[in-house]
């Protein structure tokens, strides 16, 4: 039987505290927003999952694809003993990579990071149930806040962020997020990150505005979870969804627009948003990389680029780089 452990790595009032600063910081500003991290409660993470399922969502198909081609290639290159993962949600695509070190037989702990402690649940019990003989360590964390790899895992470690989760960070949490995560790996550690590439707006911004609408169930989902943690009023009806590319930033925008003029009570925050009529709250940033600027970034925190795949279609990729 997989021994199942779970970790709560920061305080237990953390996140109410952290969702409390978020939304004073952002629903006060000029020009409105949230961090994506407040996406993913259980109804958020499913929500999540079903956007993978999607035809128009295709990053997660492309990535998988890259990952079947080059899971063994990744065991033998990293010989990973223990596999943490970052925002690793259903840990789905992870299978692949379990498998090949698996195979290699080098693989003894995997630990999936997530701030979604029902992801993390749910994963864990399906892993229990495939994986036997690994040791699943989960951890409840917010790796922008801190990455707190547990210590004792015995190296050679694999960092595993999948996705395009890095791409949901603004440039400068990128980069410090980056410098962060260096800190904690030693010679001869791995990190195998996934981006989704720049390519034609319409692809793009249909994988952001699905015809079913179920992305923007999953955008309006961010007002379900301020009304239940901060008792506030916002009926998701009368905000819609918006979409768009930012040309000049490389990325995808997720929104959420007032469709009239109206007064939001959060009374966690003693606060009353006003929102225009057509006035936006910023939800999402999901920015599109090219090789190059994936291997400057990685450069600035001190990652030497050392593999780079592609889907056959160009569309996602997947890096290995190593600390240099
Ligand atoms: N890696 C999976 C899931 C991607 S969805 C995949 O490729 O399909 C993004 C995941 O990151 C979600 O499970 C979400 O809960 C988690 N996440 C988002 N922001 C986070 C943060 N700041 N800290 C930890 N996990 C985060
Ligand atoms: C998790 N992350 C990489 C997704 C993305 O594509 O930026 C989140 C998402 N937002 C809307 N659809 C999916």
């Amino acid at each position: 039987m997989t021994a199942f452990e779970l970790t709560r790595l920061l305080p237990a009032d953390h996140f109410a505290k952290a969702l409390r600063e978020d939304a004073r910081r952002g629903l006060t500003a000029p020009a409105k927003w949230l961090p994506p991290k407040w996406f993913y409660d259980k109804r958020g993470s499913e929500l999540f999952e079903d956007i993978t399922k999607l035809p128009e969502y295709y990053p997660t198909r492309a990535e998988r694809a890259i990952l079947t081609e080059r899971a063994t290639e990744i065991a033998a290159l990293t010989g990973a003993r223990t596999l943490v993962e970052l925002g690793s949600g259903s840990s789905e695509k992870t299978r692949l990579l379990l498998d090949a070190l698996h195979g290699l037989g080098t693989l003894e702990t995997y630990v999936p990071v997530d701030v979604s402690e029902s992801a993390l649940r749910e994963a864990g019990r399906q892993l229990a149930l495939d994986y036997p003989k690994l040791t699943v360590h989960g951890v409840v964390s917010d790796f922008t806040a801190t990455l707190g790899l547990p210590r004792a895992v015995r190296g050679p470690k694999l960092v595993a962020f999948l996705g395009g989760t890095l791409g949901n960070l603004t440039p400068t949490e990128r980069a410090a997020f980056l410098a962060a995560l260096r800190a904690e790996l030693a010679p001869g550690d791995s990190l195998l990150l996934g981006t989704d590439l720049v390519k034609d707006p319409a692809v793009l911004v249909a994988a952001y505005d699905d015809a079913a609408g179920v992305t923007a169930e999953f955008n309006k989902n961010l007002l379900n979870v301020l009304d239940r943690e901060l008792d506030a009023g916002f009926d998701p009806e009368a905000f819609e969804h918006v979409a768009l590319w930012d040309a000049e930033q490389e990325w995808i925008e997720m929104r959420l627009r007032s469709l009239r003029e109206q007064q939001v009570a959060v009374p966690a925050l003693e606060l009353t948003v006003a929102f225009a009529e057509g006035e936006e709250l910023r939800t999402e940033i999901s920015a599109k990389f090219r090789r190059e600027k994936v291997a400057a970034e990685l450069a600035e925190a001190d990652f030497e680029l050392h593999e780079w795949w592609t889907d056959a279609e160009g569309r996602f990729g997947l890096s290995l780089a190593q600390p240099v």
